[in-house]
């Protein structure tokens, strides 16, 4: 189903310069329905990244660009910034506003998901990556983008604004190796409450979605590093988190790319401080 209600609507998505991630799924989503597209992503490998399996580089995110338009027709413009570095993200949104006029929608999709390993093996400079990408950096993009869509008008029907962030099943559920991805993604819907509660006034409504797993780039880091910490195969791995999963499958882009449409939709303009699972069924809380 295409939302009528997002064509023309400015949306800047982070982390979705990768092709195969859900960021450039929910880009192309949201781009079908007629959005205008802020592809963003980091761009280059910085610090304690791991550049095979956790860093677009400019020119995959200009390729997924490309991919949106030559799809949808969409305005899709690019813009690489560092998520850890406040002035980054601000100048991430001033250029959607430069590029659109203005912003309606941001999705908080950027994250880093493959520093796991033993706790006591945690090191400062893993724990703050993941906590400065996972959710300093979605504190720095909420506050840049409500500062700017404190400026705009409410649109009838739909409201004033929209933010969706990428939480995980990791934010109801903790689980071994992942302690700082799964401390990062619990803080985020603290996070996206907390806002919620003090932008509903304005019309602004602030959400996060909760995924399972998805065999992204990202998540097939994570089954290889998940099933060797087992002493499984990946293929045994997989069908053990299948068989938990009431409806028989892992998540793919789409199911996340769906649930971001909706939630950017008129039809969600009631619907704010939700933390809503896309786990066929795994996560119930
Ligand atoms: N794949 C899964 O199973 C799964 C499940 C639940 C939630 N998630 C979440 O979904 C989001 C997208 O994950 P994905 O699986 O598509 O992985 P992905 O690695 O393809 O996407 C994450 C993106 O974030 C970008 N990024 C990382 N550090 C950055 C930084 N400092 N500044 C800017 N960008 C940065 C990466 O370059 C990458 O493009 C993440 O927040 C992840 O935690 C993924």
């Amino acid at each position: 189903m295409a939302y009528a209600d997002l064509k023309g609507k400015v949306a800047v998505i982070t982390g979705s310069g990768r092709k195969g991630g859900l960021g450039a799924a929910i880009a192309k989503r949201l781009a079908q329905d007629g959005a205008r597209i802020v592809l963003h992503d980091l761009g280059q490998t910085k610090g304690a990244m791991a550049p095979a399996h956790g860093v677009a580089a400019v020119a995959e995110m200009d390729h997924v660009a490309q991919e949106i338009r030559d799809a949808t027709k969409a305005d899709v413009t690019t813009f690489a910034a560092d998520m850890r570095e406040e002035a980054e993200v601000a100048a991430m949104i001033g250029h959607a506003v430069k590029t659109f006029g203005r912003l309606d929608i941001l999705i908080n999709n950027a994250g880093v998901g493959y520093l796991f390993g033993k706790f006591t093996e945690q090191t400062q400079e893993k724990w703050d990556t993941v906590l400065n990408v996972n959710l300093r950096g979605c504190f720095f993009a909420m506050k840049h983008a409500i500062i700017q869509m404190e400026k705009q008008d409410i649109q009838d029907n739909w409201g004033r604004g929209r933010i969706v962030s990428v939480a995980s099943r990791a934010a109801k559920s903790g689980s071994a190796l992942t302690s700082s991805y799964v401390a990062s993604k619990h803080g985020l819907v603290g996070l996206t409450r907390s806002v919620a509660i003090e932008h509903g006034p304005l019309q602004i409504t602030v959400n996060a979605v909760c995924p399972n797993h998805v065999t992204t780039g990202l998540g097939s880091w994570q089954n290889d590093y998940m099933s060797a910490a087992r002493g499984q195969t990946v293929d045994e791995y997989l069908a053990a988190m299948r068989g938990r999963i009431p409806l028989g499958r892992v998540g793919e882009v789409e199911d996340t790319a769906n649930a971001c449409a909706f939630l950017c939709s008129g039809d969600a303009r009631y619907i704010t401080g939700e933390a809503m699972n896309v786990s066929g069924g795994e996560e119930m809380h």
